[in-house]
């Protein structure tokens, strides 16, 4: 017989979407097991969204009471029967002071909002230490993967090397499937939207500013640097063409678009952008909308975090994980436990400084000598091959694929520049960035 706490946690929720309506179903449906984990009752007291009536309804099918809604936010963030605000609206403003305010009334706050953690995370968590209550966001990364709290605790004692991550679903899902169906991306992303994988405006995903968002707060959190989403280089996937992925296929690479955050002595790289890695690489296996993190660490070693990165229920796993941490310090009077842990102030660094292999597509005019010529003009740049094939004939020219030998992307853009400027080259059609490192 589990004995529980007297206290119940009362949580106010702001926002009855996607994730709220997914959160207030799994405390309903698992409320006995969570209550036996929690050791203590937790019970959503009131919940504000902007669409009153079309959110009652929802809340209705769900077995909740219609007068659980206010009409007021102040009603959750300023009342004093409120232990646990929820904040799962999205974006900056009003996102932002309603945390706060939460927050200086003495509230403990769960937020899925990566918007706001990638740009004032730093802000929030100092302001939540202050008063002594906790802010978890869990959810604001890779959905229901428990990446956050595996960084933050189960291997705090390690000195991360590196994490990468397919952290956007739906980009991962139209690349999967431009490699499972030959189609090209315009055709796969209208898959996405019809499946409600993309939004009608795709920009945050495909290029590559949501996943920028999720790669500022895991490697703020892995490196402990304050790393905001404006510092990280991001180059999204709309010029990945069919031709690529069946080369990079044939080459023995699979193309996905990875954040990479590496830690340095003096300095942290972090980036999104489509990376060709090996075939046989963990990551290169994760398909459809799956999202997953592989990390790198002393005493760890590589490890891989795989799961759903969105959708109700595996987000609302992430959400509530947070609610019963927050309840059980608030039943045991161990708020505040949320330092913010960014004491290292390392430079971050410019792309132009990355080093690694290229996969460059070139049409070239279809003659004898050509090779010679280019070989002869990144040369100069330091840049070497490692692979050459010649492609299709396409009306007078030839297609060219070339793999390079690792160099400084300053020195690749200079080639690339050179290339062009080149008689016999018509265009440098694609240029992709190849990651042989864990091979
Ligand atoms: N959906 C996912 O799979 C997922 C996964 C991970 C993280 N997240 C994050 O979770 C958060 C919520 O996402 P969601 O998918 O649940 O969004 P959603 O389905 O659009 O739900 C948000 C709800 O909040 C309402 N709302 C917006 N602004 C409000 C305001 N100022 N005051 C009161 N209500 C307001 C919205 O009404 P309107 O529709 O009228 O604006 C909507 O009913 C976001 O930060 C998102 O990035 C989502």
């Amino acid at each position: 017989m589990i004995k529980l706490a007297e206290r119940i946690v009362n949580v106010g929720m702001i926002g009855f979407g996607t994730v709220g309506g997914g959160t207030a179903k799994l405390l309903t449906d698992n409320a006995e097991i969570i209550r036996d984990r929690a050791d203590t009752r937790i019970k959503i007291k009131r919940i504000y969204d902007k669409k009153e009536s079309w959110a009652k309804e929802r809340a209705v099918s769900m077995g909740l009471s219609p007068e659980l809604f206010t009409d007021s936010v102040d009603n959750i963030i300023a009342a004093d029967d409120i232990d646990v605000v929820v904040e799962v609206i999205g974006g900056i403003e009003p996102a932002m002071t309603y945390i706060k305010t939460a927050i200086i009334h003495g509230k403990s706050v769960v937020t899925a909002n990566k918007d706001l953690m990638a740009s004032f995370g730093e802000e929030l968590l100092a302001a939540a230490e202050a008063v002594g209550v906790d802010l978890f966001f869990e959810a604001s990364v890779a959905g229901g993967i428990p990446i956050i709290k595996a960084i933050k605790e189960s291997l705090a004692a390690n000195h991360f090397h590196k994490v990468m991550g397919i952290v956007n679903g739906t980009t991962n899902y139209i690349l999967s499937e431009m490699a499972a169906s030959g189609a090209d991306f315009d055709v796969c992303l209208a898959q996405a939207q019809a499946l409600g994988y993309a939004e009608a405006n795709p920009t945050n995903d495909i290029d590559g500013l949501d996943a920028a968002r999720k790669m500022a707060i895991l490697a703020s959190l892995a490196f402990n640097s304050r790393i905001t989403a404006d510092m990280v280089y991001v180059e999204g996937i709309k010029n990945i063409t069919k031709w690529d992925i069946a080369y990079a296929n044939e080459l023995g690479y699979t193309i996905k678009l990875l954040g990479i955050a590496k830690d340095y002595e003096d300095s942290i790289e972090v980036r999104v952008h489509p990376v060709m890695i090996s075939s046989s690489h963990p990551l290169a296996t994760v398909n459809d909308a799956f999202n997953a993190v592989f990390v790198e660490a002393d005493a760890l070693g590589k490890a891989m975090f795989l799961g759903r990165g969105a959708g109700e229920m595996p987000t609302a796993s992430a959400i509530v994980g947070d609610i019963i941490s927050a309840g059980k310090h608030i039943v045991h009077n161990l708020g505040g436990q949320t330092s913010c842990s960014y004491f290292k102030n390392k430079r971050i660094r410019d792309i132009k400084e990355v080093e690694c292999k290229y996969y460059l597509r070139l049409m070239v005019a279809d003659r004898t000598m050509v090779l010679a010529h280019i070989a002869d003009a990144i040369g100069r740049r330091d840049v070497s091959l490692d692979t050459v094939i010649q492609k299709r004939s396409v009306g007078d020219l030839a297609e060219l694929v070339l793999i390079t030998h690792e160099v400084k992307e300053d020195s690749m853009l200079q080639a690339i520049k050179d290339l062009n400027n080149l008689a016999v080259v018509d265009d440098v059609v694609s240029v992709i960035r190849v990651d042989d490192s864990d091979n």
